[in-house]
């Protein structure tokens, strides 16, 4: 039966909505936008433009930004997000004029929590305190060496257990669904040990990454005054954390003892080498870091950073060479050459110049999107070419057009898997061309004082993986064509359900 009145129901849902809807018109045409000297890229022009162009950003995000890139040559360009501006910085003296700012002025941080919410997806501390990037920074980097035989044996582990490939017949696996769990599992070995095969653990260390982007999507429409009721009624993060603590919680407890009474110096130096060692030391002096459910937060933000993009970057080299199978002889003499003389070392990966050439390759080709190193303003920024940016805007660069610049790379739309191990044949530029430096034409890391801390870890990774596939099996595409990328908005995945054959060698 129909009513005048309407029910608290609906009085409740009609709310919320309202809510939704003038925050949505509130930020994008936020007052303090200052933004109409920047030319927009992909925006119809009509009354609900901007909302027409966010859609086709959605859609078309590679494509909008390429054209910016090339309308507006070293000058900057903006695009509607869904619900705010995105102002794409263009040019070298601009990346680096990103890179020498001050946090005081513009701030990853800051970006990171705008786009992600991270009070609510990751936790107020961690948010407040994210003291493992100092861990990640020095203790992890300097520490590889010696937590290189435990990577090494939780990949032959892992792709034994999870490839059940036979000398004499090819068999096709999804590439994602095998990838992943390996990471979590290579990644977790040196972070908490061998409990990192725990089945419970990869699924909540993969799945962690996965339910921050869907949360944080929710979010952004759920109004700001209703966001901590809406995380405790609908968000991930307490269920996580939950779950992790099931399995880490006893161990933490115990290190945390351990730690509380023998600090560094435990009877018959039985301390483990990993990561929790190096929190704990870190913590030394910090209660609230030091507690079982702070332990366990930091360690699903660890995994978060760590997992998807280790596991986005194999992927990718994985299906480069298994669509370019020249590659693997050359790769696999380097690979049992160097292994003969130096065995299975961080030593031996720093002497794979061709492998390191060939993942570099695949990374300056799929970077992860089309745009990177997000920053958000704090203080309002004038860039070297006299651009203003106001406080409150989020701004970036064009990673992607960037890598694929002829003025940066010759042929820079071909693949050429020994590019740059070609470049670091010329006397003194051996390490200018690795993979983990850094650079104006190589921003896959981002650049200068935040440049990626876990890079030096994630790349032995993985060289380890690819060095261990590719002397144990041959690999193939059934189709011989590479999957294509999978993209929403400016990020760009590698194909999450595609196959790739494998035949152990005899
Ligand atoms: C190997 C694949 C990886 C890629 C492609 C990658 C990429 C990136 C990028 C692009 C940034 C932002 C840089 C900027 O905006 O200037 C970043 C930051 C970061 N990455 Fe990575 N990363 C990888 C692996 C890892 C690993 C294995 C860890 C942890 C063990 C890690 C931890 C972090 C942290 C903590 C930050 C934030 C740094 C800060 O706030 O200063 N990453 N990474």
């Amino acid at each position: 039966m129909l009513t005048d009145t309407p029910s608290p129901a609906t009085l409740v849902v009609g709310i919320v909505l309202a809510l939704i809807v003038s925050q949505l018109i509130w930020k994008s045409f936020d007052p303090r936008s200052r933004l109409d000297a920047i030319p927009s890229v992909g925006i119809p022009h009509h009354p609900f433009g901007f909302y027409f162009g966010a859609w086709d950003y959605i859609k078309n995000g590679r494509a909008i930004t390429e054209e910016g890139y090339r309308k507006y040559p070293g000058k900057a360009f903006k695009v509607a997000l869904a619900n705010r501006w995105l102002v794409i910085v263009n040019g070298r003296t601009s990346i680096e004029d990103l890179r020498n700012a001050s946090d005081d002025y513009v701030s990853l941080a800051e970006a990171t929590n705008s786009l992600l919410h991270l009070e609510h997806t990751i936790g107020q501390e961690q948010y407040r305190d994210p003291y493992q990037i100092t861990v990640i920074r020095t203790p992890m980097t300097r520490n590889i060496t010696g937590c290189f035989s435990d990577m090494r044996s939780e990949v032959v582990a892992a792709f034994e257990d999870l490839v059940p490939a036979k000398t004499d017949e090819w068999i096709s696996l999804p590439a994602m669904e095998l990838v992943l769990p390996v990471v979590s599992r290579v990644s977790n070995r040196v972070f908490i040990g061998l409990q990192c095969r725990d089945p419970d653990y990869i699924k909540i260390t993969t799945q962690f990454a996965v339910e921050v982007a869907q949360d944080a999507a929710w979010f952004h429409i759920t109004p700001t005054v209703l966001r901590p009721i809406a995380a405790l009624l609908f968000g991930h993060l307490e269920t996580a954390t939950r779950r992790a603590m099931k399995v880490v919680g006893p161990m933490l407890q115990h290190r945390i003892e351990m730690d509380d009474k023998y600090g560094r110096d435990w009877p018959n130096s039985d301390r483990p080498n990993d990561l929790i060692s190096w929190l704990l030391d870190e913590a030394r002096g910090h209660p609230a870091r030091r507690s079982v459910r702070t332990m366990t937060r930091t360690l699903l933000n660890v995994n978060f950073g760590a997992i998807h993009t280790t596991t986005q970057g194999f992927l990718h080299a994985l299906y480069h060479i298994a669509a370019n199978v020249e590659y693997v002889e050359p790769l696999r003499a380097e690979i049992e050459s160097v292994v003969k003389s130096e065995g299975w070392t961080k030593a031996a990966m720093g002497k794979m110049v061709k492998l390191d050439s060939f993942l570099k390759e695949s990374s300056r080709f799929a970077p992860g999107g089309a745009v990177s190193m997000l920053r958000q303003i704090v203080q309002d920024f004038t860039f070297s070419d006299g651009t203003t940016v106001p406080a409150g805007t989020l701004v970036g660069i064009p990673i992607l057009a960037a890598h694929h610049d002829e003025a940066n790379y010759a042929n820079a739309d071909s693949f050429d898997g020994f590019r740059f191990s070609r470049m670091r044949e010329q006397v003194g530029e051996g390490i200018k061309h690795q993979m983990v430096t850094p650079s104006l034409d190589f921003l896959t890391f981002g650049l200068g004082r935040h440049a990626c801390p876990g890079r030096f870890f994630g790349v032995n990774e993985q060289k380890l993986m690819m060095a261990h596939v590719l002397v144990t099996y041959d690999l193939k595409l059934r189709d011989g064509v590479r999957p294509e990328d999978e993209w929403i908005a400016h990020i760009g995945a590698a194909n999450t359900t595609a196959e790739v054959m494998f035949r152990r060698r005899s």
